[in-house]
Order: C-alpha cells, then sequence, then structure tokens
C-alpha cells in the first residue's frame, strides 16, 4: 500500500461533468433477455434500471460529452487542458489510447493523453495521478475521465453478470487553486493475486483473439461474485479508515461518503459499519455499475444536488478488478479563487 504524499501546491476540482447514454433498460427488460426478473435483480443489487450506449457510440464518445460538460462547468476551454486522462476498462481499441480520441473530439491540441487500467478504481487513481503532476509543476490543468461502454465486453447470455452494469461517463477538471485543503491526501493498493476473481480473459497477449477463444465467450468479463462482494467491503472499509486516519480527520467530519456504485449492498456493508449510513451517496439504483465512470458519475450528481457547499469535505472511495482499490478525501473548493 502506498499513500500519497503532501502536495506542494493545493489541487482542487474545478468542474465537474457527467455523460448519460438516452436509452434506458430496466431490470423487466433484462427479463426478457436472460431468465432474471426485477425481484432477483434489485434485492440482490439495488439496480433497477442502466443506461446502454447506442451501436454507433464508443467509450470516447461517452468520454467526450462528460469531459465538454466538466469543462464548461470549470469555465475551461479545451485548448488549455495539459493533461488528459481517461480510466476505462472498455477502450474504443488496445491503442491508440482512448485518451487520444476524446482529445480529437473536444479539441484538447495542447494536452497530452493516456489511458490508465485500473478497472473499478480507475478514475480515483487518475485524480491521484493528476493531482500530483499539478502539485509538482508539470502541468496547470488537468482533465480527467471515467468511462465505460461496459455492454460491449458483457455476455448477453450470462445473467450472473450482464444485469449488473451499465455504460456512462464522468469528468472532473482539477487545477492549482488558493483553497486551503483541495485534493487531500490518499490512500491505494492493489494485489494482483485477486485477477482471477474479476477480469476480461480473452483478447490480449495471454489468450488472443481466436475462433476458439471467442467460442468459449472469453471476450467477455467474469466475475467470483461472491469473493467480490466480501473483499469490496472489506477493502473499502478499510480505505475509508486509512483515508481519515492520514488527515487526522473523524467521520463526523465528512459531509458527504461516494464509494464506488458497485451494488447497494456492498454500499449499505460500508456505511453500517462505519456508522455513516446517513451521508453515503447511492445512485446505482438508476445507472448500475458503470466500472471507473461510477465514482465520476457519483460525483458530479453529488455536487450538483446543492447539499455540498464550499468547503465541506467529500470521502471517495473505490474498489475494483486486480484487485486495486484506494480512498481519498476532497474538500469542495468550487468558487474559491
Ligand atoms: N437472476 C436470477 N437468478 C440469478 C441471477 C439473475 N440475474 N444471477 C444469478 N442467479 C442465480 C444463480 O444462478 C444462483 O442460482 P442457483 O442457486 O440455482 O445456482 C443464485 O442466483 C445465487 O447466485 P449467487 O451468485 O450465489 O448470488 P449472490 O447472492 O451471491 O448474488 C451477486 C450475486 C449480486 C453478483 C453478489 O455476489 C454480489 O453482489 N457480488 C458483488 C459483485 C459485484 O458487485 N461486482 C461488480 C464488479 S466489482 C466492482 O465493481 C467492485
Amino acid at each position: 500500500m502506498s499513500n500519497s504524499q503532501n502536495s506542494l501546491h493545493t489541487v482542487s476540482v474545478i468542474g465537474t461533468g457527467a455523460y448519460l447514454p438516452e436509452k434506458v433498460v430496466t431490470n423487466d427488460d433484462l427479463a426478457k433477455v436472460v431468465d432474471t426478473n426485477d425481484e432477483w435483480i434489485f434485492s440482490r443489487t439495488g439496480m433497477r434500471e442502466r443506461r446502454i450506449a447506442r451501436e454507433d457510440q464508443a467509450t470516447s464518445d461517452l468520454a467526450a460529452e462528460a469531459a465538454k460538460a466538466a469543462l464548461r462547468d470549470a469555465g475551461v476551454s479545451a485548448d488549455e487542458v495539459d493533461l488528459l486522462i481517461v480510466a476505462t476498462l472498455s477502450p474504443d481499441m488496445f491503442f491508440p489510447s482512448t485518451a487520444c480520441f476524446v482529445q480529437e473530439k473536444i479539441g484538447a491540441k495542447n494536452a497530452y493523453c493516456y489511458d490508465l487500467g485500473a478497472a473499478c478504481s480507475g478514475s480515483l487513481f487518475a485524480i491521484e495521478t493528476a493531482k500530483n503532476q499539478i502539485a509538482c509543476g508539470v502541468v496547470k490543468t488537468a482533465l480527467v475521465i471515467g468511462a465505460e461502454k461496459m455492454s460491449t465486453f458483457l455476455n448477453w447470455e450470462d445473467r450472473g453478470t450482464c444485469v449488473l452494469f451499465g455504460d456512462g461517463a464522468g469528468s472532473v477538471v482539477l487545477q492549482a487553486t488558493g483553497a486551503e485543503h483541495g485534493i487531500m491526501k490518499g490512500t491505494f493498493g492493489s494485489d494482483g493475486s485477486m485477477a482471477h476473481l474479476l477480469q476480461t480473459p480473452g483478447g490480449g497477449s495471454r489468450n488472443p483473439m481466436t475462433h476458439e477463444m471467442l467460442n468459449r465467450k472469453e471476450q467477455y468479463l467474469t466475475m467470483g461474485g461472491r469473493d467480490v462482494y466480501k473483499h469490496a467491503v472489506k477493502q473499502m472499509t478499510q480505505s475509508v479508515q486509512d483515508a481519515l486516519e492520514l488527515n487526522s480527520l473523524t467521520s463526523d467530519e465528512i459531509k458527504c461518503f461516494v464509494a464506488h456504485q458497485a451494488n447497494a449492498r456492498i454500499i449499505e456493508a460500508i456505511g453500517m459499519r462505519l456508522d455513516v449510513m446517513d451521508r453515503m451517496f447511492m445512485n446505482v439504483e438508476k445507472y448500475a455499475n458503470t466500472s471507473a465512470a461510477a465514482l465520476m458519475i457519483a460525483v458530479d450528481e453529488v455536487v450538483k444536488s446543492g447539499d455540498v457547499k464550499q468547503g465541506d469535505l467529500i470521502l471517495l472511495v473505490a474498489f475494483g478488478g486486480g484487485f486495486t482499490w484506494g480512498a481519498t478525501v476532497v474538500e469542495w473548493t468550487k468558487g474559491t479563487a
């Protein structure tokens, strides 16, 4: 486990944005495709519906819309962006990076661009990466996007996985500000020995794209649901405690806890263990699990809800394939000179 160091400059989130595809797919809709029902899905996951992107939309299209919304919110033009990171596990292609496609789509011609792969924790890792580059003076303005077209990578014949995910994108703009804290210290970790529990096993160099691989449907996401559940609850609970301790905070000082929106039962279990259920944000009912996009979409909803005021602290916590995990405290500083 590594902990981020003190920043040279305070770095803040100065704008947020999100994009959700128009098409809503309900649990009842899924029951027409696989042997499932609304009661099973809702009681185990808290999900009622999810958004599914159009066939002609790639992950970069979702990302570009979220990015434009975040830039508008920040009052920053695309050509001011120095660094553009897309966190995704459903890239447009293996290469070039989805970030380069987004650059072209939004006109961020002065940015250097790359993707970051840490599954559902990706956008949290990307925020930390961007924060540190701003703090060290490498870049001035960073655009971080979490974007997923999960629907492309799901086996629509596997009821155990296809009901759990959705498509979408969220984005934040980061800059150094005169705020007191901004993005505070974070805690991050990974455990590669658990990789088999959550992965897309086929299509890469280990298990290349062959007819046999495709027939085995290994190009789709697989998951050991119960094990993932246990580890996600345990690790995200621990990460919240670690982040609070690192920043010498108590849970009472946090206005809102925003966890990766994997599953309502996971979020509730964390909220109960930490006795903060009244402040746990949840939108998994509407969008299901949008992987790296989920945290960014949630942050956008939280700050746009009006419940979070300047100076309030938001705690972000994520967990995903790898396994990967982390937690960061963000002082909401929008409006600070
Ligand atoms: N509809 C109806 N029945 C289903 C469905 C479905 N969509 N999916 C599975 N079932 C059946 C199974 O076939 C099984 O039937 P059987 O007993 O006859 O064999 C039964 O339901 C129980 O299956 P389990 O997988 O044991 O169900 P469980 O209670 O563990 O719930 C779930 C499954 C919801 C996936 C749970 O394990 C979970 O929440 N895991 C966390 C996984 C997660 O959130 N992953 C997201 C990615 S990770 C991340 O983002 C952090």
